[in-house]
Parts: C-alpha cells; structure tokens; sequence
C-alpha cells in the first residue's frame, strides 16, 4: 500500500527479481492517490494497481468498508505499508495482526507518532541535533508506529544535511534495505512476535 513514489515498493519489486526475497508474489498495490508514481511502478513491473481514494466516498466509513472488503478480496498473506499516508480502518488492523508491517523512516520511538511523517520527521531530527537517525520496520497495531519492531537500521545525520539531503541517505541506507529483508524474514517463517518482542530465527 503506498501513497507515493514508491521508491521502497521498487526496492521490494528489486529484491524479488534478483532474489533476495524468496516466497513472495506482490499481488496487487493499493494507492490512495490516483497518480501516485508507485502506481506507474507497478503497471510497468505487471502488478495490479488500484486507487481507493477516501474523497471518492461520502463517508469516512464507506472509504473503510471498501478499503476493507477489497483487501478480503486479494486475501493477502502480507500487507505492506510502503509510504502509506492513511491510518488504516480498525477493521482491517484487527483482521491482518501481525500480518501488516510499516517502515518508519526513523528509530522508533524517537521521532514517531501523530504529526511524524514524510520530510518532517527529518526536520524534527535536524531540529534536534541528532547525531544518528535510521529506520524502523514494525508490526502495525492500533496505535500510530507503536507495533513490534522488527528490524532498525542506524544511519549518520551530518551537520550539514537539509532534511531532503537526510531522508535521501535514510532511504538509500536503511529503508530499501530492511523492508525487503523485513519481508524474506516473514516471506520464510523466521519472524516470531513474542509478546512487543520480535524473535528472528536464524
Ligand atoms: C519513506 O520515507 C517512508 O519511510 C515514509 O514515506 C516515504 C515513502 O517513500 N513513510 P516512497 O514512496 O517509498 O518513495
């Protein structure tokens, strides 16, 4: 599920093409924008693209039901947040435990939460003199980024760095590398969530 360029969605799409994520089919992507450029990634890569789009429904509740009924519909073993903007109906969080994962371009639970999202978590890290930021892959429960984490990779903040020049090194260091390593873990049955703990099985 994605919202925007879709960089991560690629890096998943990459890593099934040379193989560094076995077991996994990606079976349709879901935009809630209509020209999302992560929607063009998946026609050229001959995935199924779709928008749901809460302003195409009258209610918050009708935006649910169909965003609800189409992921029964695709059935999937695994729901991929990959820059997803919209706080997912209950229903389906409640339908898919610990079978929705989210990256976080920091490490959680610093600069995460309601209002950190996209380039702004990279101004409060900034703002704040971080020496080190990162990512985080979790489990999406109800909460906002508060699910188990399974994977975080460190990257360096320099002084210099605008937030565009930071969230670029994040990705490129840390996101597009344990999302698709986040997804062969499960993808092989090596990821156990005990309790707010997450075990990787070797
Ligand atoms: C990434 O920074 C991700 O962590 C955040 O949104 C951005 C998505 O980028 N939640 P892309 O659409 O995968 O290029």
């Amino acid at each position: 599920m994605v919202s925007g360029g879709g960089t991560n969605l690629q890096a998943i799409i990459d890593a099934i093409g040379s193989g560094k994520i076995t077991n996994t089919q990606i079976v349709a992507v879901i935009s809630n924008k209509k020209d999302a450029y992560a929607l063009t990634r998946a026609k050229e890569n001959g995935i199924e693209g779709i928008c749901i789009s809460p302003k195409d429904y009258p209610a918050r509740e009708d935006f649910n039901e169909a965003l609800a009924s189409k992921l029964e519909e695709y059935a999937p073993d695994l729901i991929i947040l990959a820059g997803y903007l919209v706080i997912l109906p209950k229903q389906v969080i409640s339908r898919f435990t610990n079978r929705i994962i989210n990256i976080h371009p920091s490490l959680i639970p610093s600069f995460c939460g309601d209002g950190f999202y996209g380039l702004k978590v990279h101004e409060a890290v900034l703002a704040r003199g971080n020496k080190v930021t990162g990512a985080t892959v979790h489990f999406v429960d109800e909460g906002t980024d508060t699910g188990p984490i399974i994977l975080q990779k460190a990257v360096e903040v320099k002084f210099d760095d605008t937030p565009e020049i930071l969230q670029r090194r994040v990705m490129e260091e840390a996101e597009w590398n344990i999302l698709p390593e986040a997804v062969n873990l499960i993808a092989n049955d090596r990821v156990r969530v005990e309790g707010r703990r997450v075990r990787i099985l070797s």
